[in-house]
């Protein structure tokens, strides 16, 4: 447990002057924390604003925002500075028995090297670092986790910072709650947009799985491309609902075993915008919108719906549209045998910079052959 000493070093002049943001400053801080828990996309995440708001309010070198994932499994997230490295650590059981004690407690706690308590053993996480200090995440009555702060010198700490560091922890905790529940009501959906794709692709046993190939194949692509992983999730979401508007068009014309006249075309390309429809009413599904609607837009301008051109293309829907047409060919259709891989994939190079951006094209052929290992048992016989 911490002793009185510790607690008291929250007031104790210390090795730095007092240098940090006056009032003023530190309620900008925490405006601009709190600003950023209403946006659901834009720049950064609130985890990402957090952890900037209290390196600029404590002059921290490193932060980590520590997450009860479990009862007794806490993990290490959004991690920065020269705590960068414990990202998506889970800490030990030691360290997750204190941080229960430290939320019950329920204030800032802060640790130095020199006073050698368990605090300071378990949460000087990096090397050198010999000031410390705590802040409890508490949503109403739930305990999810805490703010950490490591410096290599102490921190003389006003009750104004206290104060901030505080509310950025609860800041933290709301974000931490309300990502959970959006998480939740967006699986919930999801699930239900999928059991309606699967029952669609049930229908033709010549599209079984491949709204599922298409997401491994599309969210491959994009780490290869370097996307972040919240658009990578964001596109496998996307290729997994992509054909969703296929619901709607005749079973006669998805199923015929011939060449499509122009109405029938026509019919079936309404496939994007109808699907477009479908989840526009769910806010929460808004951002797999662009690549419903856009997964067939050609490179060069020829596509649809909106023959858009280039990198006007969202970057999922260009992705997708790669991963869809490889699919595609080396699957059967009624009208035709599957096409051979190595031929499949020189039509793709062939259509490199018309019908596909030819970087995307690139990273296909880098990530094949492992996606290709992992997908084969979950192709039709
Ligand atoms: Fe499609």
């Amino acid at each position: 447990m911490p002793t009185k000493t510790e607690s008291s070093s929250l007031r104790t002049p210390s090795a730095r002057p007092a240098d940090l943001p006056r009032p003023l400053h530190t309620l900008e801080v925490l405006n601009t924390v709190a600003r950023s828990l209403g946006y659901v996309e834009g720049p950064g995440t609130p985890f990402e604003a957090v952890v900037e708001g209290v390196t600029k309010l404590l002059h921290a070198e490193g932060v980590a925002i520590l997450v009860r994932e479990t009862s007794d499994e806490y993990v290490c997230r959004a991690a920065q500075g020269v705590l960068g490295e414990w990202g998506d650590y889970a800490l030990s059981s030691t360290a997750s028995r204190l941080l229960d004690r430290f939320l019950l407690r329920d204030e800032v706690l802060i640790f130095k090297r020199t006073q050698r308590s368990p605090w300071s053993r378990e949460f000087l996480l990096a090397a050198g670092m010999s000031w410390g200090a705590l802040a409890p995440m508490r949503v109403r009555d739930q305990r999810v986790g805490a703010l950490l702060v490591n410096n290599s010198h102490a921190v003389h700490v006003r009750a104004e910072h206290i104060e901030a560091f505080e509310n950025l922890a609860s800041l933290a905790g709301v974000a931490l709650v309300e990502g959970r529940l959006r998480e939740g009501l967006e699986d919930l959906y999801l699930s239900v947009i999928m059991s309606l794709t699967m029952a669609l692709e049930a229908k033709d046993p010549y599209t079984e799985g491949h709204s599922v190939r298409v997401a491994a194949y599309s969210e491959a692509i994009g780490k290869q491309l370097g996307l972040p992983s919240a658009t990578l999730d964001m596109i496998h979401r996307s290729c997994l609902l992509h054909d969703i508007g296929k619901i709607a068009v005749d079973q006669t014309i998805l199923t015929k075993s011939g060449r499509l006249n122009p109405l029938e075309r026509q019919k079936m390309d309404m496939h994007v915008l109808i699907g477009e429809d479908i989840l526009r009413p769910i806010a929460l599904l808004h951002p797999l919108l662009p690549g419903v609607r856009h997964h067939h837009e050609h490179f060069d301008g020829t596509g649809y719906p909106d023959g858009l051109r280039g990198e006007r293309i969202p970057i999922e829907a260009r992705i997708m549209a790669v991963a869809d047409a490889f699919d595609a060919m080396t699957s059967s259709r009624p009208y035709r045998e599957p096409i051979p891989e190595e031929e499949a994939l020189s039509e793709l190079r062939r259509a490199a910079g018309t019908q596909f951006d030819p970087r995307v094209v690139a990273a296909f052929e880098q990530i094949y052959p492992a996606v290709k290992r992992t997908l084969e048992n979950l192709r039709p016989r």
